[in-house]
């Protein structure tokens, strides 16, 4: 891994959907680059994992906070629980990363209701809940970095409550930018097909009916992202060198949606 100086030595940061994917490799470059880092995710075992691997890519140390993002009072407890580990009473988060979501294949016409909220309860009021219980943490100044995607920017093919629900991350962004400033910046990040294990799953639920390879092809740069550059766009947005950015929807996507 390359290291890079993103200022954030010291600084205290929170990464839902931090023991997977995008979300995993946002903690390494924030560890490496010193800040004391918390990954939340609903499984265990996934969590232990990530710390282990994060310890063997950086020599630092994660700690893994369960919390589903979907339960208000989950993330009150998520909260709590890095205060308790902070072990000071006036300590501060200083970032947040909402990389938490899940994706769903699907046309509207399959769509059930149960379909509807397992994406919009994780990736829109998962984001609202997990922000709104940070917030009374952050507003010493502070970061927040919401993972979207191009789907919340363009209409992409067979995923319409996804995209809603990426769509409703943009709009969020630039609202809560509003709201919070000048204490707090929001902005949010749009990667295209990153490989993490949610494209994996996408490519099984597709039951081959496209490949890696048709995916890549579309893409100007003739691929699609590695979690590592989307995660260095995320620490660069979320640094406190970016110190005038707030409300922006930043484009990590090989060109994809530049025609
Ligand atoms: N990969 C892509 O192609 C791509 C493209 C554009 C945008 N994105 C977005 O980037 C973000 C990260 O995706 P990824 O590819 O890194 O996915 P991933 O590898 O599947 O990781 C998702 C993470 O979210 C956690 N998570 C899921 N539901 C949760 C819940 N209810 N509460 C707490 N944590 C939960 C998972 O842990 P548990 O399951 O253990 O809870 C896992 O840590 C997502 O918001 C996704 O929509 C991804």
């Amino acid at each position: 891994m390359t290291k890079l100086n993103y200022g954030c030595q010291g600084l205290t940061a929170l990464i839902s959907g931090g023991t997977s994917g995008i979300g995993l490799a946002v903690a390494a470059k924030l560890l490496a680059d010193g800040a004391r880092v918390y990954i939340a995710g609903r499984s265990q075992r996934r969590g232990e994992q990530a710390v282990a691997a994060l310890r063997q890519q950086t020599g630092a140390e994660a700690v893994y906070i369960g919390c589903d993002v979907r339960s208000a009072a989950d993330c009150r407890r998520a909260l709590a629980e890095i205060g308790v580990c902070e072990g000071r009473a006036d300590w501060t988060l200083d970032i947040l990363v909402n990389s938490a979501g899940v994706y769903r294949e699907q046309r509207l016409e399959q769509m059930s209701e149960a379909d509807y909220a397992e994406i919009m309860d994780c990736n829109v009021k998962g984001t609202l809940l997990l922000t709104q219980a940070a917030l009374p943490r952050m507003y010493g100044g502070g970061s927040i970095v919401n993972i979207a995607s191009d789907a919340g920017v363009s209409g992409n093919y067979g995923c319409p409550v996804y995209c809603a629900s990426k769509g409703a991350i943009v709009a969020l962004t630039r609202a809560l930018a509003l709201d919070l400033a000048p204490s707090v910046r929001v902005n949010c990040v749009c990667p295209a097909d990153v490989d993490t294990p949610l494209l994996a799953r996408q490519l099984v639920d597709a039951d081959e009916s496209y490949t890696l390879a048709d995916m890549a092809a579309a893409y100007p740069l003739g691929r699609i992202g590695r979690a590592e550059e989307i995660a260095h766009t995320v620490c660069s947005v979320a640094s406190p060198a970016n110190s005038f950015m707030t409300g922006s929807v930043v484009t990590v996507d090989g060109g994809l949606t530049a025609g």
